[in-house]
């Protein structure tokens, strides 16, 4: 068996291009980022240091050197920002809440400035017929907290609903949808386990308990977010990849059932309800977390979604001396971003027929898909990001046929608006439907913008 002859998406036929109107009139379509990705303005109003200011201070922890200091300069720019977003044709916009510039670790109440800066940004949002929906983490941990034990202590659980506490009492009437954690897999293993993102720590038992307090903190925080927000609607955006076994041999099966056990099951059966997987809880021996007694009760709080975000299918193979698994992610095949992920549309719409078919989480909304490329400005300054652009058509192609089939979703984020700062990446990889020139801060659409324009107006 090859990797990825099964995802008909690379190399398969040419879908018929999908029309707006294939989906119901009230989707919505939107564009996400995220606070420490394009704000900049690492110092301003009173913002504190984060995880990734330290870890982007750290020689060879980011690619090119970079941080996130200035990156789009978003907080001064972001009147500009939004109506490129509105004239796009978007009805929703996916942003993050900067938790460094809500609490500094040392006053009782919060940063009025920095609650501010959201209050003008979800003003710009509803003048422009964007639907805000919010994140309350992606990331950007403030780094007081983490000189604090981080996620791994059970203090940070409460610090978090007492910020979901200020922000949504702020914006509650005006922000209606609410996503707690931004991927919680990426915030827990490859923050703490992995360790190429910050905090850069490389401990699978402080990753899962990384983990189980960030799922904690989702549980206690949707009542405080229900309790402020009228009509709240609250869930939680979960990164996750459909699974195909390296061979059909039976090693390779059990080795992607290892792999999904973690990736996929640990996340959300206990969000839905199942607990921590058994099989997988007795892989990571002693490096499970500490569950306290009523944990997993508030963990598995009713939501009212699920975000997805989707990027690549995985291809999973035993090896005894990978991972406290023994499972290895094969190197793709076929068609790659440059990011070297695989394209594979067909990976959309079964991950989100499994989801639903699995846990029947309600409605499911795609918080995030995007692709890489290296963008290059022509001449007349024009980007013709032709595999972009594809990607995006194949993809909405693949979601169309997840709602023929019935699959509650009901709506799209495209990652990114912006080319933005790409984590240990830093400023190298490019994930904007509008280009940035950092030098100049000067946006362009590009080509794959125009056509999400084109697709928006039903053209
Ligand atoms: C996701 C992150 C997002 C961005 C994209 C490319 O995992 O949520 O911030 O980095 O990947």
């Amino acid at each position: 068996m090859t990797t990825y002859d099964i995802f008909p998406g690379a190399d398969g036929p040419e879908p018929q291009a999908p029309q707006r109107a294939d989906f119901g009139s009230d989707f919505l379509w939107g564009c996400a980022t995220s606070s420490y990705q394009i704000e900049g303005a690492g110092t301003v109003d009173g913002r504190v240091e984060s995880i990734w200011d330290r870890f982007a201070a750290t020689p060879g922890r980011i690619r090119d050197g970079s941080s996130g200091a200035v990156a789009c300069d978003h907080y001064h720019r972001w009147p500009a920002d939004l109506d490129i977003g509105r004239d796009l044709g978007l009805n929703a916009y996916r942003f993050s809440i900067a938790w460094p510039r809500i609490c500094d670790g040392v006053s009782e109440t919060p940063n009025a400035k920095g609650l501010d800066f959201y209050d003008r940004l979800v003003d710009g949002m509803l003048e422009r017929g964007l639907q805000p929906w919010a994140t309350l983490y992606h990331w950007d941990l403030p780094q007081w907290l983490q000189d604090r034990g981080g996620w791994a202590s059970r203090d940070t659980v409460d610090a978090f609903v007492d910020m979901a506490d200020a922000v949504t009492r702020r914006l509650g009437d005006r922000v209606g949808h609410w996503i707690t954690h931004n991927e919680p897999w990426c915030t827990s293993i490859i923050g703490n386990y992995e360790g190429w993102h910050a905090p850069g720590l490389t401990d699978l038992g402080t990753a899962l308990q990384v983990a189980h307090h960030v799922l904690l903190s989702h549980g206690r925080a949707v009542p405080v977010i229900r309790a402020n927000v009228p009509g709240a609607q609250a869930g939680i955006s979960l990164s996750l990849h459909p699974l195909r076994p390296a061979s059909a041999a039976p090693e390779d099966v059990a080795a992607m059932d290892r792999h999904d056990g973690l990736r996929y099951r640990w996340f959300l059966d206990p969000l839905y309800g199942r607990g921590y997987p058994e099989a997988t809880l007795a892989q990571v021996g002693k490096a499970a977390p500490v569950v306290l007694p009523g944990d997993l009760d508030d963990i598995a709080v009713p939501t009212d979604f699920l975000g997805v975000n989707y990027y690549f299918p995985e291809t999973v193979a035993h090896d005894p001396d990978h991972g406290p698994l023994g499972a290895r992610i094969l190197p793709p095949q076929g068609e790659i971003t440059a990011m070297g992920w695989p394209v594979a549309p067909q990976g959309l719409s079964e991950l989100l027929a499994r989801v639903d078919r699995d846990y029947r989480p309600g409605p499911l909304y795609v918080t995030e898909n995007g692709s890489c490329y290296d963008d290059v400005v022509t001449g007349d300054g024009a980007v013709r990001d032709v595999e972009r652009r594809r990607y995006l058509m194949r993809h909405l192609a693949a979601l169309r046929q997840a709602v023929a089939e019935g699959v509650p979703v009901k709506g799209y984020f495209a990652w990114s608006l912006l080319d933005n700062f790409e984590w240990a990446e830093g400023y190298l990889r490019r994930f904007g439907l509008v280009h940035v020139d950092y030098a100049t801060q000067e946006r362009r659409l590009k080509d794959s913008a125009k056509w999400y324009r084109t697709f928006l107006r039903g053209l």
